[in-house]
C-alpha cells in the first residue's frame, strides 16, 4: 500500500480498521482514535461542562456512597480498574477500602505509571500494582503479592457506553471470568432521559465537543498522513430512539474529496462520518446485561433525578457455563 507523505509506519490492522470504516456505505471512524493529547486534554475539558451532568454526577454519587460501597465490597479486596487514567473518583473509593492490592489497567503506560507512583505515596496500606493492557482483550492479572479474599472490577465512568452490545457482553464475560466465582464489578453507567438533556450534554453551547469531534479528523492528518480539510466539517449529536443511544456524526459542509494511507474517498454535502456511540441504559436494561454476563446487580446507587446509576454486580453462576454460551 502507498502511504505517501505519511508521517509514520502504520500497523496493518489500524490501516485496515480504519479503511473498512470509510468504504461502508454509511462511513464511520473508530472512537477511539479521539485520544490523542489534544483529545484527551478536550475530553478533560468536556467533562467539566455545565451540560455535561456525567462525570460531576457520578462524582457526586461516590462521594456520598463510596463508604457504603466499601462496606459491600468487604475485606481484603484487590481492586482491579479498567481504563483508570488519572483515577480521580477511585480515590475517594480508595480512601475508604480495605484493599489488597489496587491494580489501575491502562493501555497508555507512561499515564499509568506516572498516576501509579503519584497514589503509591498518598495509599500506603496496599501495594499498588499498575498493568498496562488493552482491557477490551482477555487479561492476566499480576501474581498476588499479598492474598486478597476477592478480586472485584471498577469500571466507571460510563465507558461501557462506549461500546457496541455484543462487544460490551463480550467484555463483561471476560470481567466475570476475571473475577471468578467470588467477585463482582463495581461499574458506572449512564441511564436513558429527556433527550434534549442528553444533546446539549454532546453538543454544549461553547463547542468544546464540536472541536473534540473535529479534532479526529486533525489526528489523521497529524498521524496517519490523512489530508482532511476540517473546515469542511461540522458536529452534530442526536439521540437515537431506537438504539437508546447518543450518535456523534461529522457532517461534511460541502463536497468533499480526502484521501488516507493512499486511498481516496468523496463525499456529498451533507453525507456523515459516523464516529462515536454512546449507549444510555434503562435499570432493567443494566439487570439484564448483568444476567447474560453471569453477574447479578446486587445493588444500586443513583443521584435523585436518576440521571446517573453505580451498581455493583456480583458474581452469579459458573464461568465454565458462561465461556460455553459466548
Ligand atoms: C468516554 N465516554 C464515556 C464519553 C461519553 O459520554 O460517551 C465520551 C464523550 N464523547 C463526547 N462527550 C463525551
Amino acid at each position: 500500500m502507498d502511504q505517501g507523505d505519511a508521517p509514520r509506519r502504520f500497523r496493518d490492522a489500524e490501516c485496515n480498521e480504519i479503511l473498512r470504516g470509510l468504504e461502508a456505505a454509511q462511513k464511520r471512524l473508530p472512537s477511539k482514535y479521539f485520544y490523542d493529547a489534544r483529545g484527551s486534554e478536550l475530553f478533560d475539558q468536556i467533562c467539566e461542562l455545565p451540560e455535561y451532568y456525567v462525570t460531576r454526577t457520578e462524582r457526586a454519587i461516590m462521594q456520598t456512597h463510596a463508604g457504603e460501597m466499601a462496606q459491600i465490597l468487604g475485606s481484603k479486596v484487590r481492586l482491579v480498574e479498567f481504563g483508570s487514567g488519572s483515577s480521580v473518583k477511585t480515590r475517594l473509593l480508595l480512601d475508604q477500602l480495605d484493599a489488597a492490592a489496587y491494580v489501575p489497567v491502562d493501555i497508555s503506560g507512561e499515564h499509568l505509571h506516572k498516576t501509579a507512583r503519584e497514589l503509591a505515596q498518598n495509599y500506603t496500606r496496599f501495594p499498588i500494582e499498575p498493568l498496562v493492557a488493552d482491557f477490551t482483550e482477555a487479561l492476566t492479572l499480576p501474581q498476588e503479592t499479598v492474598e486478597s479474599r476477592l478480586t472485584a472490577v471498577y469500571f466507571p465512568g460510563s465507558t461501557l457506553g462506549n461500546f457496541e452490545p455484543t462487544a460490551a457482553t463480550q467484555l463483561l464475560r471476560n470481567i466475570r471470568q476475571l473475577v471468578g466465582n467470588d467477585g463482582g464489578l463495581l461499574i458506572g453507567a449512564d441511564l436513558q432521559k429527556d433527550p434534549a438533556e442528553l444533546e446539549a450534554a454532546y453538543d454544549d453551547a461553547a463547542g468544546v465537543t464540536a472541536e473534540f469531534n473535529l479534532n479526529l479528523l486533525a489526528r489523521l492528518n497529524r498521524d496517519f498522513g490523512a489530508d482532511f480539510q476540517v473546515n469542511a466539517f461540522k458536529h452534530m449529536a442526536r439521540y437515537d430512539h431506537h438504539h437508546g443511544r447518543i450518535e456523534m456524526h461529522l457532517v461534511a459542509k460541502r463536497a468533499h474529496e480526502f484521501s488516507i494511507f493512499g486511498q481516496r474517498f468523496s463525499m456529498q454535502r451533507g453525507e456523515t462520518i459516523h464516529t462515536e456511540n454512546s449507549y444510555k441504559y434503562t435499570l432493567d436494561g443494566l439487570a439484564d446485561l448483568a444476567q447474560t454476563s453471569g453477574f447479578r446487580t446486587s445493588k444500586t446507587w443513583t443521584d435523585a433525578a436518576q440521571r446517573f446509576a453505580v451498581q455493583w454486580w456480583s458474581a452469579i453462576g459458573r464461568t465454565k457455563t458462561l465461556a460455553k454460551a459466548a
